[in-house]
């Protein structure tokens, strides 16, 4: 049985009664399957301030991690990193820990369900759940987490969405808001979401940003395919946590200029070798704001019309590095989605330190 026929048989398997999935688990010959029935978890609660030891889960090598939150019910599946042909890797070893839904500070977009490891199940690292431990870290390097609009809008979820109401975690106005913000097709827009201009996310090197600006109560796509390389994909592979930052350099005091400061390389930096040669990206650092390269060109100017009748590049000098920048005042549906973030919070950029020659 192919392994994602096998997932498929689990996920019809675990959606059918106890009574009957036990007898199918008992004349299916596949031990993977079987496996996975008797792995099915019990939580009582994702209330980090109610959870108790024995909702200590396990989800190390699981696809999917199938738990309920009372005996009769049917099981919500959760996976490590669905793609949008239904395929996922199982959850990395040492998975363990205790389900929690997390109330984002921010925004209640942000929030959603994670997973803190802890090294035990003993009521006090349980009690003080929040103060110990790490969430578990999803393979773009931020937190695993099922985001709040998908637990609403994902019907898998529904089960998941039903406990947090039982438990006072989330209102009725907050789904509602999900659901009128992304509407019916909410699989058209990018999970990747952005709601404050200088929040953190994940930045695949070797494609582009495509991502969802939720500013107030608008809504908007923001791709940009040319970031990380004239053409997509671009000349470095890898991966990091990133952020946009509002430009402070002189050259473009008075105007709205965005960089992207990479903050921490999840999967390292190498060169794509399969690509033809592309060095107007200089190698992602840590620390360092994304840099363009380009060579100096020499401008021979029509002196009548002011236009430049030739540019010839100077193939020999050395490439000019500058910040990658993104004027938000352009007339595009990036510029209007990055103006809408930069405008929903008011962002008041610090002055920038103008350097007057003596
Ligand atoms: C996780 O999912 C993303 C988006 O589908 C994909 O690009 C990435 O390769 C996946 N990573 C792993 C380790 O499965
Ligand atoms: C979640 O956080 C918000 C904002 O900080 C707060 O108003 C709300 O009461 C919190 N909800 C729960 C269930 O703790
Ligand atoms: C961006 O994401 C959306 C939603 O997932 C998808 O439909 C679209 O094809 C993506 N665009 C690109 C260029 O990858």
């Amino acid at each position: 049985m192919s392994l994602l026929c096998a997932r498929r048989a689990t996920a019809a398997l675990l959606a059918s009664p106890l009574v009957l999935r036990r007898c199918i688990a008992a004349i299916l010959p596949d031990p993977k399957i079987l496996n996975e029935v008797a792995r099915l978890q019990t939580v009582s609660s994702l209330n980090s301030l109610k959870i108790r030891s024995s909702d200590f889960i396990d989800a190390s090598g699981l696809a999917p991690l199938a738990v309920a939150f009372d005996a009769t019910q049917k099981p919500n599946q959760l996976w490590y990193n669905l793609s949008k042909k239904f395929e996922s890797p199982p959850f990395p070893p040492a998975s363990k820990g205790f389900l929690y839904y997390h109330n984002d500070t921010h925004t209640p977009l942000e929030s959603g369900i994670r997973l803190r490891l802890t090294p035990s199940n003993s009521p006090s690292s349980s009690s003080s759940l929040l103060a110990s431990g790490q969430d578990l870290i999803a393979p773009s390097g931020a937190p695993w987490h099922i985001p709040l609009p998908a637990l609403v809008l994902d019907r898998m979820h529904t089960g998941i969405i039903n406990q947090l109401l039982r438990e006072n975690m989330v209102t009725q106005k907050q789904l509602w808001h999900c659901r009128t913000l992304f509407g019916k097709r909410w699989k058209q827009w990018a999970p990747q979401l952005i709601t404050r201009l200088t929040q953190e996310f994940p930045a695949d090197f070797s494609g582009i940003l495509n991502m969802t600006v939720v500013a107030g109560e608008a809504i908007h796509r923001l791709k940009l395919a040319h970031i990380f390389g004239l053409e997509a994909p671009g000349p470095w592979t890898g991966s990091a946590i990133v952020r946009f930052e509002p430009s402070t350099l002189p050259k473009y005091a008075g105007s709205r200029v965005l960089h992207l400061r990479i903050l921490r390389i999840v999967t390292p930096v190498t060169p794509d070798t399969t690509r033809p040669r592309d060095v107007r990206i200089a190698k992602p650092e840590p620390g360092a704001l994304l840099t363009t390269l380009s060579r100096p060109s020499s401008l021979t100017v029509d002196s009548d019309t002011d236009v430049p009748a030739n540019v010839e590049v100077n193939a020999d000098a050395e490439l000019e590095s500058a910040p990658w920048a993104y004027n938000i005042d352009r007339q595009t549906a990036n510029g209007e989605a990055l103006r809408a973030l930069w405008e929903v919070h008011n962002w008041n950029p610090k002055p920038s330190i103008i350097v007057h020659p003596l």
